[in-house]
C-alpha cells in the first residue's frame, strides 16, 4: 500500500499522519513528498495497530510511547506511569528561581519534574520518589535518553517511599505533583484519563488526601524550606489554608502550582 493510501483510508484517524511518520522514522513533511511510496509489510502492520489504538482513545503519547516535557523527550507507557501535562512545566521555572542545592520530587511517575531539575540545575543533589518502585526503570531510561545529549552534572537518586515515611533527610525544596482528582467532579472526561493509571489521579477528600498529609508529615520532620505543590487551581484556597496552619506560609501562585515557604 502507497503512502497516500494508508493516510486516505485513516482520514478519519486523529494523528494519523504523526503515527505514520513515527512509523517511518520521517517527519510529516516525507509523507507529502513521498506520498507514492510503498510501505512495507512491518511498516503497514506497525501503522495499523497504532492507529487501532488511537482510534480506541488511547492518548496519543501513550501511542508513540513519549512525549515532550520542559523539551526534553520523556518515555511513558500506559497503566504505568501519567503523561506529563504543560501545566506541570511552571514548577520548573518557579523551582528555578529558589536556586535550591537540594530537592525531593515526590511521587515522581515518568521523572519529569526531578529529572528535569537534574539537567536544569547542575550541582543539585536530586532524589526522587515513589509508592511505585516499578517505575524507577523508565525514569532510568528517561535520564539516559536525554543524557545522550547534555551532559547530567547532578546528583540524582532514587527512593521507594509512601510519601515522606521512608525518606529522613532535609531539602531546600521538596516538589510534589501528587494524584489531586476528585473522582466526583463533573466536569472529568473519564473516558480519556481511563488510560492513566488511577492511582496517579485520583485522591480522595476532594483530591486533597495526600496533599493535606504530604504537607502533616514536611510540617513534622521539617523536611523541607519550600514546599512546591501542583493543585487544581479550584483546591488553592483550601490548601493554603491548610499549609498556613501546619507551618508553612504562602508564598507564590502560577495556574496550577502553589508555592511555600517553611515558616
Ligand atoms: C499525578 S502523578 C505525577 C507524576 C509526575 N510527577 C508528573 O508530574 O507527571 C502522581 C504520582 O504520585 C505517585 N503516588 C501516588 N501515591 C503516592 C504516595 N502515597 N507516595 C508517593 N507517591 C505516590 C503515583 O505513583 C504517581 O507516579
Amino acid at each position: 500500500m502507497k503512502i497516500k493510501d494508508w493516510l486516505f483510508d485513516h482520514k478519519n484517524t486523529l494523528d494519523a499522519d504523526i503515527i505514520l511518520a513515527e512509523v517511518l522514522g520521517k517527519d510529516r513533511t516525507f509523507l507529502v513528498t513521498h506520498e507514492d511510496q510503498e510501505l512495507e509489510g512491518d511498516e503497514l502492520e506497525c501503522a495499523n495497530r497504532m492507529a487501532a489504538e488511537r482510534e480506541s482513545g488511547m492518548p496519543l503519547a501513550y501511542v508513540l510511547g513519549y512525549t515532550y516535557f520542559y523539551g526534553r523527550k520523556f518515555f511513558v507507557e500506559p497503566s504505568l506511569v501519567l503523561i506529563p501535562r504543560p501545566e506541570t512545566e511552571d514548577v520548573i521555572d518557579l523551582i528555578k528561581e529558589l536556586r535550591p542545592k537540594s530537592i525531593l520530587d515526590v511521587g515522581t511517575g515518568s521523572g519529569c519534574i526531578g529529572v528535569t531539575l537534574a539537567f536544569e540545575l547542575p550541582g543539585s543533589n536530586i532524589l526522587v520518589s515513589d509508592i511505585h518502585e516499578q517505575n524507577f526503570e523508565l525514569v532510568s531510561k528517561n535520564i539516559n535518553e536525554i543524557a545522550k545529549n547534555e551532559r547530567l552534572e547532578s546528583k540524582l537518586s532514587f527512593v521507594k517511599s509512601d510519601l515522606l515515611r521512608d525518606i529522613n533527610e532535609k531539602f531546600d525544596v521538596i516538589v510534589a505533583n501528587l494524584p489531586y482528582v476528585d473522582e466526583k467532579w463533573n466536569w472529568l472526561d473519564k473516558d480519556a484519563l481511563s488510560h492513566e493509571p488511577s492511582d496517579a489521579l485520583y485522591a480522595e477528600d476532594g483530591g486533597l488526601k495526600l496533599i493535606k498529609e504530604l504537607i502533616d508529615q514536611a510540617e513534622e520532620k521539617q523536611a523541607a524550606k519550600h514546599l512546591v505543590l501542583e493543585a487544581d487551581p479550584c483546591q488553592h484556597k483550601d490548601i493554603v489554608s491548610y499549609a498556613e496552619n501546619h507551618g508553612f506560609k504562602h508564598t507564590k501562585t502560577k495556574g496550577f502550582i502553589v508555592v511555600f515557604e517553611l515558616v
